[in-house]
């Protein structure tokens, strides 16, 4: 029986989440955990899905994925040229949206090519900063493009993705689907409507990374996002002048990794720029004081997040032994972290 399996990385953000929406600067590194989509054959127009994901297990049709994606697209256009929130927040806040918008789209743009049992593991955890929706929307999209023997290049499978992340995440900059797609270290930026990328490698001495995880965030991506898009609105000087603050500070890291000299104190001053934006709640804002106690610098390295949690924290310290104490004082999962992976490819 004919079957694919499709893999992508998780992503993080080393600096200029948030800003990065706005034409700035940011650098991302692909995660070493993976979202791995195994596709083989199913019946007639039937999709069969299992993921451990978000514990899912359930059929759906052709047509009604192909239904779900143009409603989803012509929902998203209204937000964004009309700022019509309400209907666009139902569809971004619906678990299944990465999934079915991915799936319509493939059919939409192949025609109904047969249906599909489509399993999908992930160590990716959901809406916690790690690019869960990138990697699942590029593991799919990749796996079904290659399951129906498409020859889409990395640039097509980017393009794709990019569209439903904007869906998902409304105003989504295209960043964190460059480090899932392409994978490695990556500058980002966008210019109006041009993306341009750039690899980066690390400087070697690089010091010790953990994630912890601070709790997930109560808000989508897609919420906050358009969170501090309300606030430019409203408050334009001053959140301007924050958004640029990120910027300068995202610029002048990219030059230190270009020179091979990369100093990681900024960290800490990143952070108090998010918090100052308004992206990070109390209880990550608490969790990363008491590190910082103990001489650890730490940040968060997605959207945030403001009622509860605000996903994962990224906690760097020159030295492991250190660095490991503090984070096992924390009463929070940890993770390890391996950057700059191999992007999207084919098991
Ligand atoms: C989310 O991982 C990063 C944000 O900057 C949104 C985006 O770039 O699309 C918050």
């Amino acid at each position: 029986m004919k079957q694919v399996s499709s893999i992508a990385p998780g992503k993080i953000i080393l600096t200029g989440e948030h800003s990065v929406v706005y034409g700035e600067p940011a650098l991302l590194a692909a995660l070493g955990r993976q979202v791995e989509v195994s596709i083989s054959s199913g019946d007639s127009d039937r999709i069969l899905i299992q993921t451990d994901a978000i514990g899912f297990r359930g059929g759906t049709s052709i047509d009604e994925v192909v239904s779900y994606w143009k409603k989803a697209f012509r929902v998203w256009e209204s937000y964004i040229q009309l700022n019509e929130v309400d209907e666009w927040k139902a569809i971004a806040t619906d678990p299944l949206v990465i999934l079915k918008v991915c799936l319509g789209l493939v059919y939409d743009e192949l025609g109904s090519c047969g249906g599909v049992d489509i399993q999908v593991k992930s160590s990716v955890l959901v809406g916690s900063g790690m690019g869960s929706s990138a990697s699942l929307a590029t593991a799919l999209i990749g796996g079904l493009g290659s399951f129906f023997g498409v020859k889409w290049s990395k640039e097509d499978l980017y393009e794709r993705v990019y569209t439903v992340e904007q869906i998902a995440h409304g105003r989504a900059s295209g960043a964190d689907p460059t480090a899932v797609v392409y994978g490695g270290v990556v500058e980002f930026v966008k210019e109006k409507e041009t993306k341009l990328f750039k690899h980066h490698s690390l400087p070697k001495n690089k010091g010790h990374f953990q994630l912890i995880n601070s709790g997930k965030p109560a808000e989508t991506t897609g919420e906050l996002v358009s969170m501090v898009h309300t606030q430019l609105l409203t408050e334009r000087q001053t959140t301007q002048r924050k958004i640029d603050a990120i910027g300068k500070l995202s610029r002048d890291v990219i030059k230190q990794i270009e020179k091979g000299l990369i100093q990681w104190d900024w960290i800490s001053e990143n952070e108090r720029l998010l918090e100052d934006l308004g992206v990070v709640g109390l209880q990550a804002q608490q969790l990363i004081r008491s590190l910082e106690g103990e001489g650890i610098m730490a940040k968060v390295c997605g959207a945030g997040g403001v009622a509860v949690g605000s996903g994962m924290i990224l906690a760097y310290h020159l030295d492991w032994e250190k660095l490991q104490r503090a984070c096992s004082m924390t009463d929070k999962q940890i993770y390890p972290v391996v950057l700059g992976v191999e992007g999207w490819h084919l098991a």
